[in-house]
């Protein structure tokens, strides 16, 4: 095969703005540093090849959730985000407020009321090397894309997961969100490929961890909300406010390790993140966990988590 030379920018430009994806209809706005500000054209959600976010996955991501124009736990997903890129020494191209007013005037141009935010801080264009040293400087990118809400059936009938046989990531690694997420990317595939809807995740004390993109709590055999600890996890923002508004309610929460019998045994079994919220989990392995169907309390939390949102 031939490629062709390309010599002129036209050329280039035309065959860039050609390409097509069936996901574009989703993407509302992007905004890069690269680009130097705001465009809704998703042709132009693009990050410079020798950008060592592309190279070697050096950099830090996040996402979040706008509800009603509204971003939810706004705060503590840059706090994490800050907390993640200092965990790699990479220094934001600009300050935590700074940052807010980028993605609120995205979301503006975006125009949409539910969508979903994602946000990445990269080492930045460089020389395809590995040295973090040499990239000119960071940069952040930042997509906006239509909120594609979780089946109703999901919160009826309830989830079916497993246990995942992909290696688990050391503490470090799995404490921040790096753009090194590709044992995540195979927990998907992996659910994907047996027809689960989750996999957890076995630390290397076979203590349950967490799922490709979202955590898992309890209410263990004596009816306690409890989430694992943090070493192998990521501290999930929709984990943590759920937890408080539990407490607040007079709710007992502990975090402790959990084994695969407290899972068994658990009076409820729940996954947890950012894009679905809350949702029940009712078979293990394709077999019926518990009663095999929601409890009233999963609906109590679901409805306080929900009222929360301002859903
Ligand atoms: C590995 C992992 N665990 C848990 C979560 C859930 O965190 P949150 O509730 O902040 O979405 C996420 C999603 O960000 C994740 O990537």
């Amino acid at each position: 095969m031939h490629p062709p030379v390309l010599l002129n920018e036209s050329q280039i430009i035309q065959n860039i703005k050609s390409q097509q994806n069936p996901f574009f209809k989703d993407y509302l706005a992007c905004y890069s540093t690269w680009l130097g500000g705001i465009t809704t054209d998703p042709h132009w959600m693009i990050v410079p090849m020798d950008d060592h976010l592309v190279t070697r996955g050096d950099g830090v991501f996040e996402t979040l959730r706008a509800i009603n124009h509204q971003v939810y736990l706004f705060d503590a997903h840059l706090e994490r985000f800050w907390r993640s890129a200092k965990t790699i020494s990479l220094e934001p191209p600009m300050s935590q407020a700074g940052m807010k007013e980028i993605i609120l005037e995205t979301l503006k141009i975006a125009n949409h009321p539910d969508t979903m935010i994602r946000a990445y801080l990269s080492r930045g264009p460089g020389n395809f090397s590995v040295n973090p040293y040499e990239p000119t400087g960071p940069q952040f990118y930042l997509a906006v894309t239509k909120f594609n809400p979780t089946p109703a059936e999901k919160y009826e009938k309830g989830v079916n997961i497993g246990i995942s046989k992909i290696p688990g990531k050391p503490s470090w690694l799995a404490r921040m969100k790096s753009c090194n997420y590709l044992p995540n990317v195979l927990m998907r595939k992996e659910a994907i490929d047996r027809g689960l809807d989750y996999v957890l995740g076995l630390d290397d004390q076979n203590y349950l961890t967490e799922s490709a993109t979202e955590n898992f709590i309890i209410i263990d055999s004596a009816g306690i909300l409890t989430c694992p600890m943090p070493d192998f996890i990521l501290q999930g923002t929709t984990m943590g406010r759920l937890f408080n508004l539990a407490k607040q309610q007079g709710w007992k929460t502990a975090v402790r390790p959990i084994l695969m019998d407290d899972l068994l045994q658990a009076q409820d079994v729940m996954m947890i993140g950012t894009s679905f919220g809350l949702l029940p989990v009712t078979k293990f392995e394709n077999k019926i966990l518990g009663t095999g169907v929601p409890s009233e309390r999963f609906k109590q939390l679901l409805n306080w988590l929900l009222a929360d949102m301002g859903l």
